[in-house]
């Protein structure tokens, strides 16, 4: 197993190309709870789905590198990041991606929902921020909940992502265009409101 980092009780591990993984995807990308907040209820994956989608990425054969949430050594979700490249993120016009030199965007869920509202995904967000800032080289961090899903912006917001504007109509969930909140979060915010953590 590669870990990106273990931090206590949390850990994020990349994703291995083998059944197993791919069953833990298949189990919670099917669960009703969590298809509402995360691909939605119409789009549930079956294993042979998830191979489809994620067995490229977890033989690092696309650009998005997929990750195993730890807790208490209890695999309890996913999370992603990736380098944004020049116009592969709907932003529009607002955010000149090229004035960054290297940005970045991640993504996650918590699939096994009893962990849900205890912090955790705030202590993990926390800390694939400061992974891509200190190994990555990242100078900017992007994530895009949908307006609605307060409890992600919540967590993002707590976490350090700053709002930055609202894109009408970007992703189609459960039938209906949904509108993006992005948020982000540069690596001078970062250092300046974080200088008194220490790196994982
Ligand atoms: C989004 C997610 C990763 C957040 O992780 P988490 O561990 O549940 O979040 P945390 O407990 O760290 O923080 C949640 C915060 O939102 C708040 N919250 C919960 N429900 C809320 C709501 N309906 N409205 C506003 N705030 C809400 C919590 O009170 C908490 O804030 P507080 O500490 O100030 O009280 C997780 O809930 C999840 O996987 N959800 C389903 C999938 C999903 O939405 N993924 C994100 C796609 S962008």
């Amino acid at each position: 197993m590669e870990y990106l980092f273990q931090n206590g009780d949390i850990g994020i591990r990349k994703m291995e190309d083998n059944i197993t993984d791919y069953k833990l995807i298949a189990k919670w990308l099917s669960t009703e709870e969590l298809l509402d907040y995360y691909e939605g209820r119409s789009n549930s994956f079956d294993l042979e789905k998830v191979i489809k989608k994620f067995a490229p990425r977890a033989k690092e054969e696309e650009a998005v590198v997929p990750c195993i949430i730890e807790h208490n050594q209890k695999a309890i979700g996913y999370i992603q990041y990736f380098i944004i490249e020049p116009g592969g993120y709907d932003v529009g016009d607002s955010i000149n991606m090229k004035s960054y030199r290297l940005p970045y965007g991640m993504d996650l869920f918590i699939g096994e929902t009893d962990n849900w509202n205890k912090g955790i995904g705030t202590m993990i967000v926390r800390s694939l921020i400061s992974y891509l800032f200190n190994n990555k080289n990242a100078d900017i961090i992007f994530i895009d909940p949908q307006t609605w899903n307060k409890r992600a912006i919540r967590c993002y917001e707590k976490s350090g992502f700053i709002p930055m504007i609202v894109i009408k109509n970007r992703e189609m969930h459960d039938g209906e265009y949904r509108d993006s909140f992005i948020m982000s979060v540069s690596y001078e915010e970062w250092k300046t409101n974080n200088e008194h953590i220490p790196y994982l």
